[in-house]
């Protein structure tokens, strides 16, 4: 049987790590053809080593999503190279946790500027190569803390409720040029990202958090985005919210 993405063209943003890396082998493994970005190439030359030692197909792009001149040459590149995107996963973030009170608001910035302005702008920058496709598809990565708020995470929440309103309006938009568009929104997974929460006490109740609920791993939720992007291209898979069992809030 042929595997069910051959000949699409995918460009995973954050592919370094994590949720990111294991999305770009599910997609590669289904025959796509993966583009890699994030700034540490040197892992992205590593995974996509990987990829084409399993008979898939990849290539890397150092790109900091925050700068908007750098996210324009990626998609300038993808529209030389290929012609077209089909499968753009928005996936880059960080997570920065702190009480409102406590807040280190140069924080807030960064990563409202790497979650959010980032994602926004590689999705408007997107849409001409995804209209060339017969199956464009934008996958955002928002998180279950765009769906319900805890403390202290106020501002990664903030961050993810907006990518969640911004998928919303985005799908109602360019449904009329065949471009599905979902969001998913993953509880805990076992990944790099608590090493970007400096505060040390709150990183430590993260990482407790995460050992006492048995978190997600990256290929679950690689799963989850694969599911949403092999559908036929009448389907359109809004949304998927995916947590742990044992992840009550
Ligand atoms: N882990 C969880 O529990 C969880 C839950 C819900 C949602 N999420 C979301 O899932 C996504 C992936 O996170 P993860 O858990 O897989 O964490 P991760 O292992 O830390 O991966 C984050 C990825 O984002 C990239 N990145 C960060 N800043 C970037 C920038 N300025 N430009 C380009 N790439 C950048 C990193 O690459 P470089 O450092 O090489 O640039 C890395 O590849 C994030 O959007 C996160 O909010 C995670």
């Amino acid at each position: 049987m042929q595997k069910p993405l051959v000949g699409r063209v995918a460009l995973v943003t954050g592919a370094s790590s994590g949720i990111g890396a294991a999305c770009a082998e599910a997609l590669a493994a289904s025959g796509a053809i993966v583009i890699l970005a994030a700034r540490r190439l040197d892992r992205l030359e590593a995974l996509a080593h990987e990829i084409r030692r399993a008979g898939g197909e990849a290539s890397c792009l150092a790109v900091d999503v925050a700068d908007p001149a750098q996210q324009g040459m990626m998609f300038g590149q993808v529209g030389q190279i290929h012609g077209k995107l089909d499968i753009l996963v928005n996936n880059a973030g960080i997570l920065t946790l702190s009480l409102v009170a406590d807040a280190d608001t140069a924080q807030w910035r960064r990563m409202i500027e790497v979650n959010l302005l980032a994602l926004m702008e590689a999705s408007h920058l997107a849409l001409p190569l995804l209209r060339a496709s017969k199956a464009g598809h934008i996958v955002n990565i928002a998180s279950d803390a765009g769906r319900s708020a805890n403390v202290p995470a106020a501002g990664y929440a903030a961050s993810k409720f907006g990518v969640v309103g911004f998928s919303q309006a985005l799908r109602r938009e360019v449904h009329r040029y065949g471009i599905r568009v979902t969001v998913v929104e993953p509880g805990m997974v076992a990944t790099e990202l608590p090493n970007h929460v400096t505060d040390q006490t709150l990183r430590a109740a993260l990482l407790g958090r995460l050992s006492e609920v048995e978190p997600m791993q990256p290929e679950d939720i690689a799963a989850a985005v694969h599911y949403a992007v092999t559908q036929p291209v009448r389907v359109n898979v809004e949304e998927i919210l995916i947590r742990p069992l044992r992840q009550e809030s």
